[in-house]
This record gives C-alpha cells, sequence and structure tokens, in this order.
C-alpha cells in the first residue's frame, strides 16, 4: 500500500480536432502526453510549465471534469475513473480546486457568505453554517463585517481569500490550486502564498499548485515538476531542483528569474529559447524539446528521452544531456547557440 494521496499514471489526455460539415477527427492536441506523478499527503507538488502545456488539463482531469485518452488517476490508492454518481459526489468534497482568476471563479450577485456557506449546505457538512462561515472567514483573513459584501467590493487578493475558504470549507484532502496567485500583484501574491502555508500546518492539506513561474512555487513547493508540451521534463524534490537542474529548459526557466542582487541581476545572463512553442497538435519527433532546446544534438531529434533518475534518488530528468552541475552560474553562454 502506497502511501500517496494522489497518482497519475501514464495519463495522456488529447481533444480531438474536428474539420469540415462532417465533423471528422483530424488530429488529436494533445493536451497531456504521458505523464507520471505523485503526492504524498501533507505535501505540495509544484508544477510549472508556459502557457498550453497541459496544467489546467492535467488539473481538470485530477477533478474528474476531463475524461482521460488512457492512464489512470488515484486517490488514496484508489481509481477515479470507474466511479459511480455516489463516489464522483464524495471525490467533488475531497478534491477541491482553487483558480486562477479570482473575478470570474466567484458568482458576483452572492454575498461573501452565501458563497462560503453553498459547499457546506450542499454536503449538509454542520448544523450551524453561521458559525462555521465565521470560522473560515477567520481562517483565510476575512473580517467579519465583510460577510454581506458582494464580490466586486473586494481587491483582487481579498476575492481570492474568499475563493480558498470556499476550497478548505469542506476539509477537502487535496486542493489543486491551479496559477492561484497569477492574477495578483506581486506584493498580494506573498501574502496569499502564505495564507496557503499557514492553512497547509493548521489544516494538514496536501496541495498541487500551478504556476508558470518557478519564482512562485519556491517556498510552497516540497516538490517541483516541469511540464513542456504535455511531458514531464525534470521532477525533483525542491531543494535538489533549485540547486542543481538538470534540464537545459528547466536552465532556461531559472534564468529568467530576477536576483534580488541588482548588481549581479545586471551582468548575469539569460537563456533565451530560440524559436515558437511547438503547437501540442503536431510535437516535435524525438525529445519534444529539441527544436527550441540549446544543446541538442541530432540524437534528440530522433530519440525519445524518458525520466530518469539523475544524482539524487528523487531527482528525475528526461534529458540525453543533461546539464552538468555549475554550468550556468558559470556562464550561460556555454548553453547558447
Ligand atoms: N476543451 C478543449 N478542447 C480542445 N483543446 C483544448 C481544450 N482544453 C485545452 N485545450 C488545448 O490543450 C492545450 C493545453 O491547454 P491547458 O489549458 O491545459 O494549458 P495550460 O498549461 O493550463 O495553459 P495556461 O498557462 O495558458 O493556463 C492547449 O493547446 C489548449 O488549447
Ligand atoms: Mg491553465
Amino acid at each position: 500500500m502506497s502511501e500517496a494521496l494522489l497518482e497519475v499514471r501514464d495519463l495522456e489526455v488529447y481533444f480531438p480536432i474536428k474539420k469540415g460539415v462532417l465533423k471528422k477527427t483530424t488530429g488529436n492536441v494533445k493536451a497531456v502526453n504521458g505523464l507520471n506523478l505523485s503526492v504524498n499527503k501533507g505535501e505540495t507538488l509544484g508544477i510549472v510549465g508556459e502557457s498550453g502545456c497541459g496544467k489546467s488539463t492535467l488539473a481538470r482531469t485530477i477533478l474528474g471534469l476531463e475524461k482521460p485518452t488512457s492512464g489512470d488517476i488515484l486517490i488514496e490508492g484508489e481509481s477515479i475513473l470507474n466511479y459511480s454518481a455516489k463516489q464522483m459526489h464524495r471525490l467533488r468534497r475531497d478534491v477541491q480546486m482553487v483558480f486562477q482568476d479570482p473575478f470570474t471563479s466567484l458568482n458576483p450577485r452572492m454575498k461573501v457568505s452565501e458563497i462560503i456557506a453553498a459547499p457546506l449546505k450542499a454536503y449538509k457538512m454542520t448544523d450551524n453554517i453561521e458559525q462555521r462561515v465565521k470560522e473560515l472567514m477567520d481562517l483565510v483573513g476575512l473580517k467579519p463585517e465583510y460577510h454581506d459584501r458582494l464580490p466586486h467590493e473586494f481587491s483582487g487578493g481579498q476575492r481570492q481569500r474568499i475563493g480558498i475558504a470556499r476550497a478548505i470549507a469542506l476539509k477537502p484532502k487535496l486542493i489543486v490550486c491551479d496559477e492561484p496567485v497569477s492574477a495578483l500583484d506581486v506584493s498580494v501574491q506573498a501574502q496569499v502564498i502564505n495564507l496557503f502555508e499557514d492553512l497547509q500546518k493548521e489544516l494538514d492539506l496536501t496541495y498541487v499548485f500551478i504556476a508558470h513561474d518557478l519564482s512562485v512555487i519556491k517556498h510552497i513547493a516540497d516538490k517541483v515538476s516541469v511540464m513542456y508540451l504535455g511531458k514531464m521534463m525534470e521532477r525533483s524534490d525542491s531543494e535538489s531542483f533549485y540547486n542543481h537542474a538538470q534540464h537545459p529548459y528547466t536552465n532556461a526557466l531559472l534564468s529568467a528569474i530576477p536576483l534580488p542582487d541588482p548588481g549581479k541581476e545586471k551582468t548575469r545572463e539569460r537563456i533565451v529559447l530560440k524559436g515558437e512553442l511547438p503547437s501540442p497538435a503536431n510535437p516535435p519527433t524525438g525529445c519534444v524539446f529539441h527544436t527550441r532546446c540549446p544543446i541538442a544534438r541530432d540524437y534528440c531529434k530522433e530519440n525519445t528521452p524518458q525520466l530518469e533518475r539523475k544524482g539524487n534518488e528523487e531527482h528525475e530528468v528526461a534529458c540525453f544531456f543533461p546539464i552538468e552541475k555549475g554550468m550556468v552560474e558559470a556562464g550561460s553562454e556555454n548553453l547558447l547557440r
């Protein structure tokens, strides 16, 4: 029996492309294209990747909102794919989501108290809903006097607090956070991330935390996975990941994070990826990253790298020519064409 709360096995989620009056299927958008991950109880898995790499599709599939083309999703060792309506109802309580856009994810006509009370009513969680709403508002740092306000009366950060209160209301086992701070100002981002961390400690929560920027998840993630065109490029525990990223794509993402020291920031080299992000409807052969990789060789065009253990036990890289330690710091011109 594994201790994983969530396991994703060989997951593929394809969307058919239909053309013409007969709506014939002419191809597939391979949004998630063979993905494995696991998250233990109480952990935070950070998932990072560019726009369109399949992060939201992965999130929606974990919540049972998208049907996989193949592969499996297990919660506490049990596959959710053939769940009955009753089991699905339970899953909707145990696995919650916090969305990217706090402006559209809340019903504009409902008061804060009604938004937070809605899941409690739907699942008949408590006899004293009013008291529980008060507790939840307090937990996420919303003042009691905001009780009767409508979403438009709040700032982005406060709205996200309402979304978080709604997500924790049913004491879920897992919360999938899909870019929950991307729409917020940088100063507010830090406050909301701190709130996620505090709640995790207090309520023993497990998170899948999606972002498109590695700096956002640096403090919150215990483990980090990097996605590119529906595939996992590198995954590791956070410490090894940030100190010794080995995939050229991860190194490019890391080199884009501004350094706090202005002197170092001025002189540091950036790895600029060449070319457009390929379409997931027509991914490159071999290593999907080879068309933009600064160190790709002919071999990478014909052969597909699998995630393999490199260095410490938890660190895996899908690259035939992973970057040796220190190469980026030593001068990223080595990596540029
Ligand atoms: N319902 C759908 N039908 C067809 N294609 C879809 C559907 N949902 C997503 N896609 C496509 O699948 C790919 C992955 O999309 P997804 O929204 O999962 O990416 P993402 O990593 O969340 O991007 P972003 O950072 O912009 O949110 C994209 O090419 C997208 O256009
Ligand atoms: Mg998305």
